[in-house]
């Protein structure tokens, strides 16, 4: 790969699998110094330990991002060993699609907490630390969702549409200080976290009107992402990029 992002350091969430582990193996293959971020430390650890295998350069964070301490710490300890941060991707999300009258207090709290809250303390504490360093680019990943109107999903389409609006308010807030925000928004991509979640039927459904006749990899919102926190982006701030093969624009 090349040095797309040589000398700069990102941070990842949820990076021990799916989306963010590809996130953070690209920026790290394209010269970057990575911090992958997930909720337990054996998993972070051994997402880590693999990459770092590969002669890639990355380091393994611990902690749940709903607490805004894990996103200060794990940025104070990359701009305290580093000196910089420059790229943050806020990917962790946990997920449950349930119908209306099953969503339940402890859920909701749980997927706004992990989804929107996590977000918010991403902005929050990466801010200051990408001014230091002479500016930065957020990448926050919503989804498709927020566009699309689907059945048992109505806190994560909210959570995603949510996000979307912070990205656009923090861009214009951040963008004297040469800090980009930027959402991605992938359709149907092949995780971990979709076999759990979402039933065969409705993955055909989605493959059927997907103009791009195929779902989604990781390796598509990997590129994305590279694109967002290069400076092939450098004029693009408060813009959201649907990754999902035509899916959203198709009617059919
Ligand atoms: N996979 C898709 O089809 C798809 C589509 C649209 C959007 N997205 C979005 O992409 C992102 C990643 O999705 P994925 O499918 O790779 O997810 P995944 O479930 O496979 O992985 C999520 C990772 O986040 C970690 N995590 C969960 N809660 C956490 C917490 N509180 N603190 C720290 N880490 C936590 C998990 O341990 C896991 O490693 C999510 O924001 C998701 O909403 C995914």
């Amino acid at each position: 790969m090349g040095g797309r992002l040589e000398g700069k350091v990102a941070l990842v969430t949820g990076a021990a699998q799916g989306i963010g582990r590809a996130i953070a193996e690209r920026y790290a293959a394209e010269g970057a110094i990575v911090g992958m971020l997930d909720l337990k430390p054996e998993r972070a650890e051994q997402a880590a330990a693999e990459v770092a295998a590969k002669g890639l350069r990355v380091q393994a964070f611990a902690g749940n991002v709903a607490e805004r301490a894990t996103l200060a710490d794990a940025v104070a300890a990359l701009e305290a060993q580093h000196g910089r941060l420059d790229i943050l991707v806020s990917n962790a999300i946990w997920v449950r699609y349930v119908p209306i009258d099953a969503v339940t207090p402890e859920m909701l709290h749980r997927m706004t907490a992990t989804g929107f809250d996590s977000v918010v303390w991403g902005i929050q504490c990466a801010a200051p630390a990408m001014a230091r360093s002479g500016g930065g680019s957020i990448i926050n990943i919503a989804s498709a969702a927020a566009f699309l109107g689907m059945p048992n999903a109505m806190i994560y389409a909210g959570v995603k549409a949510g996000v979307l609006g912070l990205t656009r308010a923090s861009a214009v807030e951040l963008g004297p200080q040469q800090v980009r925000v930027n959402a991605i928004c992938p359709g149907s991509i092949q995780t971990e976290g979709v076999r759990i979640n979402v039933d065969p039927a409705m993955a055909a459904k989605r493959l059927a009107r997907t103009p791009l006749g195929r779902l989604g990899e990781v390796e598509d919102v990997a590129g994305a992402a590279l694109f967002l926190a290069s400076d092939d982006s450098a004029w693009i701030t408060g813009e959201s990029l649907l990754v999902d093969g035509g899916t959203t624009p198709a009617v059919l």
